[in-house]
């Protein structure tokens, strides 16, 4: 391991970062959801040596394609040059600090700073200066203000950047979460896509608030997504809401696998291809993915499908179609989310429905329904996760509030390793979070394990 960073080894009042966290009783501050000094840390640490998801690359199709996005605060340009590779351009010029790109979608072969007028290249290169010579002569060299670029990779079709030389390779990073992700989205050759850009909007609450959920909370379902339970959507047993296989990594990665198996021992299952149950799949497309995949990830994938599920930090993505308590058939949706921070006390969350590209268009357009009527902006499940974030948030303003804890101390017995990561099947206890939790304190004391 490395340490890119002399890390402060307290804060300014004093505080340990390590003082944050109860390893043995399973304890997090509440702090770390109010303190803008904390926040200031997680934008070098975290942000800083993550590889950070910033959009898919069906957004950017053709060479010149790009959409703005950002990197923790830091915003860039998405782009994908002459040459068809994508890269990530900071979005601040290397003249005085404008947004070079104003715009959060469009095709370019260049970006001109609306300040000045310094025009970059989609490789992020300086390419001309207006009135160059009388400003600067002979004296202005040009390849010294290209724009910072960070690195770049793909998995399952969602792009990653990185701003650290020296951090492990995304598929490093991502360990045993890269073949669930390429299970959830790359099952056929077409692969899926994006139904057009994402749904944002941003609420009061710290990014940290999402994740968390996201890295593996299925025991709030029933309390509060409780209108769902009513109206016969989810099961009125509450243990058949935890039911499952969860995985859990080292990296903070959570992936939620349905067990489909269970059904088919129990003959409740009367389809002969179990593959036709998963979201926004056809009985043609099925049989393709059969053709597509190795047949231990076929098998792997027809018997226990990715649902939901997190990268650490704050990407999260859904492959879902949640069987009813029958394990009957239930329509389904693709998406994925990235929860971007926007100061300590404010998230912003950009949110896309994906489908089959060779999918018929009625069945693209069903899924894409599935998905605006669930965790679309105004999705039924989607508002209530939102108000709980609010509330949270709201609930910690004060000197009081901020001083209490959370707790993460529903515990597993000792996972198996019958599948790639840590292995929990049965109810979706604390595990999970507790990992993405200590991957946190890791990164923010540590400068994280490289
Ligand atoms: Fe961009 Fe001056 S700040 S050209
Ligand atoms: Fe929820």
């Amino acid at each position: 391991m490395t340490i890119l960073h002399e890390p402060p080894t307290r804060l300014s009042d004093g505080t340990h970062i390590e003082d944050l966290i109860d390893r043995e009783n399973r304890m997090v501050a509440a702090r770390v959801f109010t303190d803008p000094e904390i926040y200031e840390l997680e934008q070098e640490r975290l942000f800083g040596s993550s590889w950070i998801a910033v959009g898919h690359e069906s957004e950017i199709p053709d060479p010149g394609d790009f959409v703005a996005r950002s990197i923790g605060e830091d915003p860039v340009m998405v782009v994908r040059n002459r040459a068809g590779q994508i890269r990530i351009l900071l979005n601040v010029c290397s003249h005085r600090g404008m947004g070079v790109c104003r715009i959060g979608v469009g095709t370019t072969r260049y970006f001109t700073c609306p300040y000045h007028g310094w025009k970059y290249d989609t490789d992020g290169r300086l390419v001309s200066v207006p009135a160059e010579r009388s400003m600067y002569g002979d004296g202005l060299d040009r390849s010294r203000f290209s724009l910072p670029q960070a690195r770049v990779a793909t998995c399952g079709g969602i792009i990653f950047g990185n701003w650290d030389e020296n951090a492990p390779s995304l598929e490093e990073y991502l360990g045993p979460a890269a073949l669930y992700l390429r299970l959830s989205f790359e099952r056929t050759p077409g692969g899926v896509v994006v139904a057009g850009p994402p749904a944002r909007f941003t609420i009061e609450a710290n990014w940290k608030l999402a994740a968390d959920q996201f890295q593996g909370d299925a025991y709030h379902t029933a309390m509060l997504h409780r209108s769902m339970v009513e109206g016969g959507y989810v099961s009125t047993d509450p243990e058949a809401i935890l039911r499952g296989i969860n995985i859990g990594t080292v990296g903070g990665h959570h992936i939620r696998l349905l067990d489909f198996r269970r059904a088919t021992a129990t003959g409740a299952d009367e389809l002969t291809e179990p593959l036709e149950k998963l979201a926004g799949i056809t009985p043609e497309l099925a049989a393709l993915a059969r053709e597509h995949l190795s047949s231990a990830d076929a098998d792997l994938l027809s018997g226990l499908p990715p649902s939901t599920a997190n990268v650490f930090p704050n990407v999260f993505w859904f492959s879902t179609r949640v069987p009813p308590a029958d394990f009957g058939p239930s329509e389904g949706f693709l998406s994925f989310r990235i929860i971007v921070p926007h100061g300590p006390a404010h998230l912003e969350q950009l949110s896309w429905a994906l489908y089959e590209k060779d999918a018929p268009a009625e069945v693209q357009e069903r899924t894409v329904q599935n998905y605006v009527q669930t965790f679309g902006t105004g999705g039924v499940w989607e508002q209530d996760d939102t108000e709980a974030w609010v509330a949270i948030q709201r609930a910690l303003r004060g000197p009081k509030g901020r001083q209490r804890w959370f707790h993460y101390g529903a515990r597993s017995a000792d996972p198996g390793d019958e599948l790639p990561g840590f292995n929990w099947p049965g109810p979706a206890r604390d595990d999970c979070q507790w990992l993405a939790w200590q991957r946190y304190f890791d990164v923010m004391t540590q400068g994280g394990p490289r």
